[in-house]
C-alpha cells in the first residue's frame, strides 16, 4: 500500500508598496501579471508585451515570480517583466497603488 502526499500551495498574494493588491486566482492562467494588474487599474508601461523591449520592468520589494517565456530583456535580481510573468509566491512590487482598484485600501483610508 502506497502513501500519498498532498501538496496545498497558497495562493500569492500581490501587493503595491506593502499594501494587498489581489489574492491571485490559478484560473486567471495563462494571464500574465501585466493583465492582471492593468485589470485592477495599475499604472504600468508596456509595449512589446512579450518580454524583450524591458518596458515593463518593475523592481521587486519582495517574492519572485517564475516566467511563462524566457525574458529576453535583461534584468537585475530585483526586477522582473510582468508582461510574461505570474507570481511564484506573495509578491511585492514597488508600483504605485495611484489610481489602482484597491477595494481594501479604500477601506484602511475610509474616514
Ligand atoms: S512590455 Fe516589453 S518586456 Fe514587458
Amino acid at each position: 500500500m502506497s502513501s500519498q502526499t498532498l501538496i496545498f500551495k497558497k495562493r500569492p498574494i500581490v501587493l503595491l508598496q506593502g499594501e494587498p493588491l489581489l489574492l491571485w486566482n490559478w484560473q486567471q492562467q495563462p494571464q500574465t501579471l501585466l493583465q492582471v494588474l492593468e485589470a485592477k487599474k495599475v499604472r504600468i508601461f508596456s509595449e512589446c508585451r512579450s518580454g524583450y523591449c524591458g518596458c515593463c520592468r518593475t523592481k521587486i520589494r519582495s517574492g519572485s515570480v517564475c516566467y511563462l517565456t524566457e525574458p529576453l530583456a535583461e534584468l537585475q535580481d530585483d526586477e522582473c517583466l510582468p508582461c510574461c510573468c505570474i507570481p511564484e509566491e506573495d509578491l511585492d512590487l514597488e508600483l504605485s497603488c495611484r489610481g489602482a482598484d484597491m477595494p481594501l485600501l479604500a477601506e484602511k483610508y475610509r474616514a
